[in-house]
């Protein structure tokens, strides 16, 4: 009898091997990939595989895996049921582009990590600097051929590629085939976030991390290299930056808050010298009677919010630069009259004790719709 259980549970192993995982929905049905036509897409970035019931299902069309636990059975159902698609984060070694055996395991891998979990495409996001043109062809190659790959076996699998905020001026060394990776791919994903990595001014000072008017004329170079509007989601920061401030005779009303060298990519003036901080706690640290602050301000120039504060831990000026209900409404807007594909966020993680603000923050992005 032993000897029978034990067999029993090596067949049964084996079994369970070799058949992926079973679908937890209840209903077989809804774990095929969303068969649903191009649509205008809200995309959200997550980074916590906990968060998922306080999302905005009804406005959000697609959501970004950018972590490694597991999804949650709860959660990929919720989103079949909902129509909402689930795709993982895709990042391949640029140094592996020439390399064709590489390319080829790499795409069977991602492709059964999207079967084997009832899921729907993939993300790419490769943010390395490109500055071979060679190279750049090489990684729309990629692109081309996982979209194939994946269009072969289900046509209704999405793919989509991260970007820089312009096409212009090799935005962070990503001189990347734009219009390439836009014909290869369902949609590209625009960043409009970290918009002051390197900055060629005289005095490095804090500013605006997605200013609305960098935003359209970013987004305005994409389609005039052709690129379809229909091909093109903005992407929005739910972040912002909290910067010190180096030198002295600071008053909470100073405007002009100078930062500390920090070298990205060639340049002393960067966004590196400040902290990404999230939304919701930097709406926390505002309404913190604790933490010194002059109040919130409206920087009509960049047409974002920020503010300045005493740092509890060092006792000197910082100044936070970010996005709130207003600045995203304005950028959204753009991103409608221009009839882009859609919109994004990075991240759609944040927890708020005021259930106001997060139904204004959702709020500004469902108002594309
Ligand atoms: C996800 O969020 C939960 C609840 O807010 C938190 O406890 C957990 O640490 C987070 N997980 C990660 C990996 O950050
Ligand atoms: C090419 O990829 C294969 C498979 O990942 C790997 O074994 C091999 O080392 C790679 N070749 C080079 C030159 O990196
Ligand atoms: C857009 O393209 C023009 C022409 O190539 C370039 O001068 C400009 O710097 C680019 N970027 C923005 C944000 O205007
Ligand atoms: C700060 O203000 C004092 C008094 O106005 C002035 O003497 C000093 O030069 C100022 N320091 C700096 C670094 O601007
Ligand atoms: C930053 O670099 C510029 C030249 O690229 C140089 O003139 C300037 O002195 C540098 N600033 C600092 C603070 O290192
Ligand atoms: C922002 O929120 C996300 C999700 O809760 C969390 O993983 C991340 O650590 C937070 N970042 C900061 C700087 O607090
Ligand atoms: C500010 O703090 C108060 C008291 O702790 C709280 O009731 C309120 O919800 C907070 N407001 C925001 C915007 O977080
Ligand atoms: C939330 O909004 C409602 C309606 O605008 C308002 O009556 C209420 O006072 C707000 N609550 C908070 C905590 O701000």
């Amino acid at each position: 009898m032993k000897y029978l259980i034990f067999i029993f549970i090596i067949i049964t192993n084996l079994i369970c091997q070799s058949n992926s995982k079973e679908c937890p929905c209840g209903n077989d049905q809804l774990c095929k990939p969303l068969e649903i036509e191009p649509r205008k897409e809200f995309i959200g970035f997550s980074v916590n595989s906990t968060h998922y019931p306080y999302y905005n299902w009804d406005t959000l069309t697609t959501i970004g895996i950018f972590y490694q636990e597991e999804i949650e059975d709860k959660l990929l159902c919720m989103a079949k049921t909902l129509g909402v698609r689930l795709v993982y984060s895709a990042f391949y070694p640029v140094d592996q582009l020439s390399n064709q055996t590489h390319i080829d395991e790499w795409i069977n891998q991602q492709l059964e990590l999207v079967q084997s979990t009832f899921t729907d495409g993939l993300n790419f996001d490769v943010e390395d600097p490109i500055t071979d043109p060679i190279v750049a062809k090489q990684y729309t190659q990629l692109v081309a051929a996982t979209n194939n790959a994946f269009k072969s076996v289900n046509p209704y699998y999405q793919i989509s590629v991260d970007v820089a905020w312009d096409s212009s001026n090799c935005i962070d060394e990503r001189c990347y085939d734009y219009v390439g990776l836009s014909k290869a791919s369902d949609f590209l994903v625009v960043m409009d976030y970290d918009m002051q990595s390197r900055v060629y001014t005289k005095t490095c000072v804090a500013s605006a991390n997605s200013p609305p008017s960098l935003v359209l004329a970013g987004m305005l170079n994409f389609t005039k290299l052709g690129i379809d509007e229909n091909s093109l989601v903005m992407a929005l920061p739910w972040y912002g930056y909290n910067y010190p401030c180096i030198g002295m005779n600071y008053t909470l009303q100073t405007f002009e808050c100078i930062i500390p060298p920090s070298n990205y990519l060639g340049c002393n003036c960067s966004d590196a010298s400040g902290i990404e901080i999230n939304y919701s706690i930097i709406m926390d640290m505002l309404n913190d009677t604790s933490i010194a602050n002059g109040g919130l301000q409206w920087d009509s120039e960049f047409e974002s919010p920020y503010f300045n504060f005493i740092d509890l831990f060092t006792g000197t000026q910082h100044q936070m630069w970010f996005d709130n209900p207003q600045s995203l409404n304005i950028k959204v807007t753009v991103a409608r009259s221009m009839n882009l594909r859609g919109v994004g966020v990075w991240n759609i993680d944040q927890l708020w004790q005021d259930p106001n603000l997060s139904s204004e923050m959702w709020g500004a992005l469902n108002s594309f719709f």
